[in-house]
């Protein structure tokens, strides 16, 4: 039954580390993975594309609904097309930030990402992975860091694939996103009663990798 497959459920503020850290916990435990952030940024670009409106929820839930999205070999793939990079833009993450805000897109986007629940288990990464998506996960966590810390690791991470970046706009934009996050009235950016919390601002990934794979075994999920 779909409900015996384990799942953790990695949560946290944006450039918080998250998708690292989930990515290497199911590497590492052979575990499929769902990025949902990247299906979010994903709607932005098929937006973009198409010359739809943020703000635009009636237009944004057919799009969602029928996004062409695939995940191969590390590869992004929007309509067939490979999107790896864009995904990752700031001004992608900002839009879809915006448009998770509307809560008949996030309705469009559930079932598309409870098909990842697949055996031997599921790491999920995302802001509501633990409280709506997978609310009977059996370990969640919720991983923070100092906003410093975060945009010193955004930048690093854009200038290493070639995008441009600057401190100070990071600075602003993440505080800025954590305010949309944390307030929206869907969804909102918060850990849930029975998370775990994880500071990793002064923790390597690797530590932050550890600590989760250790509290899986320790709690028998995995
Ligand atoms: O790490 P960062 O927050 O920049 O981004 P992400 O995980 O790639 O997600 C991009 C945006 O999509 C976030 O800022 C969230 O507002 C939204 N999102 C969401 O609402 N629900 C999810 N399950 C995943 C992402």
């Amino acid at each position: 039954m779909a409900g015996e497959i384990p799942v953790i459920a990695i949560d946290g503020p944006t450039a918080s580390g998250k998708g690292t850290v989930a990515g290497r916990v199911a590497e590492r435990l052979g575990w499929n993975l769902l990025d949902s952030g990247s299906i979010y940024r994903m709607v932005a670009l098929s937006a973009f594309k198409r010359g739809v409106e943020v703000s635009d929820e009636a237009a944004l839930v057919p799009l969602a609904a029928g996004l062409d999205a695939r995940f191969e070999q590390g590869a992004i793939l929007l309509d067939g097309e490979d999107v790896s990079v864009a995904v990752r833009r700031e001004e992608t993450g900002n839009a879809a930030s915006r448009l998770a805000a509307h809560p008949r897109v996030r309705e469009a986007l559930l079932e598309r990402q409870r098909a990842f629940l697949q055996a031997p288990g599921l790491v999920a990464d995302g802001r509501d992975m633990g409280s709506v998506v997978f609310p009977h996960a059996p370990l969640k966590i919720f991983l923070t860091a100092s906003v410093e810390a975060r945009a010193d690791r955004r930048y690093k991470q854009l200038i290493a694939k070639g995008l441009p970046a600057n401190i100070d706009s990071l600075l602003h934009d993440l505080r800025e996103r954590d305010a949309r996050d944390t307030h929206r009235a869907v969804a909102p950016l918060r850990p849930c009663e029975d998370a775990v919390l994880l500071d990793t601002t002064r923790m390597s990934i690797d530590e932050a990798v550890r600590f989760v794979l250790d509290l899986a075994h320790d709690r028998g999920v995995a």
